[in-house]
């Protein structure tokens, strides 16, 4: 039975991944470490409060001493690290939270981690896994072959920038002191639990309110799309069999422009609200509940500055060590996702309002 500390896990991937794990192993322990940011939500995670296996702290990755007693008291093997500053427009805004959490936050638990599983020297096996992004590779350009694990890092935004010290410290306390780490970089996830600033679910959702779509630049960026659950899948395969002090690459080989991932989108909500009156009366401002294309919602904007322009993953690592393959097609895993922020239009109304937080407060006390 493994011991696992899921840091970020009441945020979108984390929160996916408890999910996916749970699934796949009942009788682990589960301890979710989250600081509950705007961006971390404890009702994505409810459906575990009779779950004598799981367990929640409200807490931050970087209070050294909360973390090594968690890592004593809960004797814990496994530490799967997704807690971060995750959105890039917010560091070019404000750059200061992401070094401090991505970067410093790392140490922090590195420095407790090393404290628990080499200097008190139990001896245990244990693993430290890191979650990281492709874009610390930088950008491509459109005949450049996909990102490996050698590419040199070139970190454009000051969020891939404090994701690559991260990577950098991580590898360090390997190389130097032995820590027993795995890092994985993938790409652009969707699904479930999002948080409705990133590309999908915010189009989404300024669809259904007849909102403009803020299309950066010439939305001609590409980005290599991956269905959550399916970097679930590979961080399982890597935790399972991958090489100590390894990193390997994550991705759908399934490289979109932006405009294409907008239109699929748009072209889906035509046909669902405008095939569905109960949708088109619960969603009366958008335009396919008035038999208008959501296509016409889409306003070109000033660019994201220092906007990549290209990410491609090459998965040949993972695929041929671990046999990893990703499950969804773009298609269906983008089709599931609609259909489930139609289903859970409380919990993005919550997320967006903040209400959320008073509802965990009532529940959690928090
Ligand atoms: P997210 O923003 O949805 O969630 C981040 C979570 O971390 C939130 O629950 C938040 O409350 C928590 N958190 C933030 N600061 C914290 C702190 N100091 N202490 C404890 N918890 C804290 O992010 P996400 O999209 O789920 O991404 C998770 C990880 O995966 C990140 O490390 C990100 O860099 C990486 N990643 C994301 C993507 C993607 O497409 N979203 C792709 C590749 C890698
Ligand atoms: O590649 C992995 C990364 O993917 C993760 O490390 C990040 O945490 C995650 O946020 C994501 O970064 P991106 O910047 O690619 O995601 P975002 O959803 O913000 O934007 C996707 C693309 O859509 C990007 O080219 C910018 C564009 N965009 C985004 C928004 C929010 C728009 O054109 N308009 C928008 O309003």
């Amino acid at each position: 039975m493994a011991k696992l500390l899921v840091t970020g896990g009441a945020g979108f991937i984390g929160a996916n991944f408890v999910r996916f794990w749970r699934r796949r192993y009942e009788h682990d322990e589960l301890c979710v470490l989250d600081a509950l940011t705007y961006a971390g939500n404890r009702a994505s995670l409810s459906s575990f409060d009779n779950d004598p296996g799981f367990t929640f702290v409200h807490g931050d990755i970087r209070d050294y001493d909360l973390v090594t007693r968690i890592l004593r008291d809960r004797e814990i093997d496994t530490i799967v690290h997704f807690a971060a500053e995750s959105h890039v427009d917010r560091s070019i805004h404000g750059p200061d939270e992401f070094i401090d959490t991505n970067a410093n936050g790392t140490h922090t638990l590195l420095k407790a981690a090393k404290f628990a599983w080499l200097d008190q020297g139990s001896g245990r096996t244990h693993r430290f896994h890191h979650v990281s992004t492709d874009e610390v590779y930088g950008t491509l350009g459109p005949y450049d072959p996909a990102f490996t694990e050698h590419t040199a890092y070139t970190p454009n935004s000051p969020y891939s920038a404090s994701k690559a010290a991260s990577d950098h410290l991580v590898r360090a306390y390997h190389h130097t002191f032995g820590l027993a780490v795995t890092t994985t970089n993938c790409s652009n996830n969707y699904g479930p639990y999002q948080f409705p600033e990133k590309l999908i679910p915010l189009f989404l959702i300024n669809a259904l309110h007849g909102r403009a779509l803020p299309i950066y630049g010439d939305g001609q960026q590409v980005r290599d799309w991956l269905y959550v659950d399916d970097h679930c899948l590979g961080i399982c395969r890597v935790l399972a069999d991958g090489r100590v002090g390894e990193v390997y690459n994550i991705g759908g080989n399934t490289e979109l422009p932006n405009l294409q991932v907008i239109n699929q989108l748009c072209e889906h909500l035509d046909a669902l609200i405008g095939g569905d009156p109960e949708l088109a009366a619960r969603f009366p401002d958008s335009p396919a509940a008035r038999g208008i294309p959501t296509s016409s919602l889409k306003t070109y904007v000033k660019d994201r500055p220092g906007h990549d322009r290209r990410y491609a993953i090459d998965t040949g690592k993972i695929t041929s060590e671990l046999g990893y393959r990703p499950g969804h097609d773009f298609r269906s895993g983008f089709a599931a996702n609609l259909e489930w922020y139609l289903k859970n239009e409380s919990w993005w109304r919550e997320v967006m309002d903040g209400s959320y937080r008073k509802w965990t407060k009532q529940q959690y006390g928090k």
